[in-house]
């Protein structure tokens, strides 16, 4: 008889549809459950779809919470389709020795376009000008129709140099934006150089970005690192773009230094209450609202489905997963 690697006796639960042909080549190895329908499994569908399984495939949008990693009494590995994993009580994971990957990588680019999208579209006002013109309003050239701000000769604050802020960081020499950035730790000085950029105090790039771009991690000290003294602090006029996660910004201060018009705009793929969106949002014309679409290109979402049915394959032949982030 052919040797088959399939084993049927691990069982891998997918909380949601799989782009390309990941969930094939999982089928191929294991006995995968997956749930076809395009909603989330609630919690007590996840804390019982997961009792006899050896992986957990999720989503973002999907909380993986204590009782859901108890009721996991045989998972090995719970693997993120994400770069995040801010929705998983990894702490707790690692505490129990489940093992938790991620997507790193694969995104960054993908997700540095969108905020560079953002930059592009609030500072220009793309989209108001698109409403314009397709509502017919367009009746010839004007010296003064959507005047935008110029970002040339700016400076670009970098807030969290890790992948995706060093790929933002990139993108602004073409740009020719000045660009500076703070985190916890300086980084190498030749990583530095060829990001032309400049290591600052958390208060300095507050006070010195035209544009502020988030890109750092949700964790529990960084939760609404932005609020109200943090925006009144930045630069009068100033941008501020967030695609990282919405926690960590207040967000109803972030409304107010829009409405008082200390800040000139901001755009936003992520929010705090997310899917949820305030409703002053929605109606500011300065802000461009997209829908947590970072790493949504074909190519990086079979990529990122890809590495994560990689992920669970190597946990569960008992070698640790190339993407654990512990
Ligand atoms: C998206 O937000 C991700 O973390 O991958
Ligand atoms: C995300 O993966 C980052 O390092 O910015």
């Amino acid at each position: 008889m052919a040797e088959t690697r399939h084993t049927k006796n691990l069982k891998v639960l997918v909380t949601g549809i799989l782009p390309g042909r990941a969930q094939e080549i999982l089928a191929d190895f294991c006995d995968v459950e997956a749930n076809r329908e395009s909603r989330n499994l609630s919690k007590s569908e996840l804390i019982s779809r997961v009792k006899d399984k050896a992986a957990l495939l999720c989503f973002l949008s999907d909380s993986i919470d204590r009782d859901v990693i108890d009721a996991g009494q045989e998972l090995k590995v719970i693997a993120n389709y994400a770069v995040g994993y801010n929705n998983i009580d990894y702490q707790y994971a690692e505490k129990k020795g489940i093992f938790v990957t991620n997507t790193p990588d694969v995104l960054t680019d993908a997700t540095a376009d969108i905020a560079w999208s953002l930059i592009l579209s609030v500072t220009r006002r793309i989209i108001p000008a698109d409403r314009f013109a397709r509502e017919g309003k367009f009746d010839g050239w004007n010296a003064f129709l959507f005047l935008g701000r110029s970002i040339q000769d700016k400076i670009l604050g970098i807030l969290g140099m890790g992948r995706i802020g060093s790929a933002v960081a990139k993108r602004g020499i073409a740009f020719n934006m000045e660009v500076i950035y703070h985190d916890l730790y300086k980084a190498p000085a030749n990583m530095e150089k060829n990001l032309k950029a400049r290591y600052v105090s958390f208060d300095e790039i507050l006070e010195k970005s035209d544009i502020l771009s988030l890109h750092v991690p949700l964790i529990d000290k960084n939760r609404r690192m932005m609020g109200q003294k943090e925006f009144e602090r930045m630069k009068e006029g100033a941008f501020f773009i967030n695609t990282a996660r919405g926690e960590l910004v207040d967000e109803k201060a972030l409304v107010e230094a829009l409405k008082s018009g200390h800040l000139a705009g901001a755009g936003f793929d992520v929010y705090e209450r997310e899917p949820e969106i305030e409703e002053d949002l929605r109606k500011m014309e300065n802000v461009v609202l997209l829908p947590h679409i970072g790493s949504a290109t074909v190519e990086v979402r079979e990529k990122m489905a890809l590495m994560a049915v990689e992920n669970i394959i190597s946990a569960l032949k008992g070698e640790k997963p190339p993407n654990s982030i512990f």
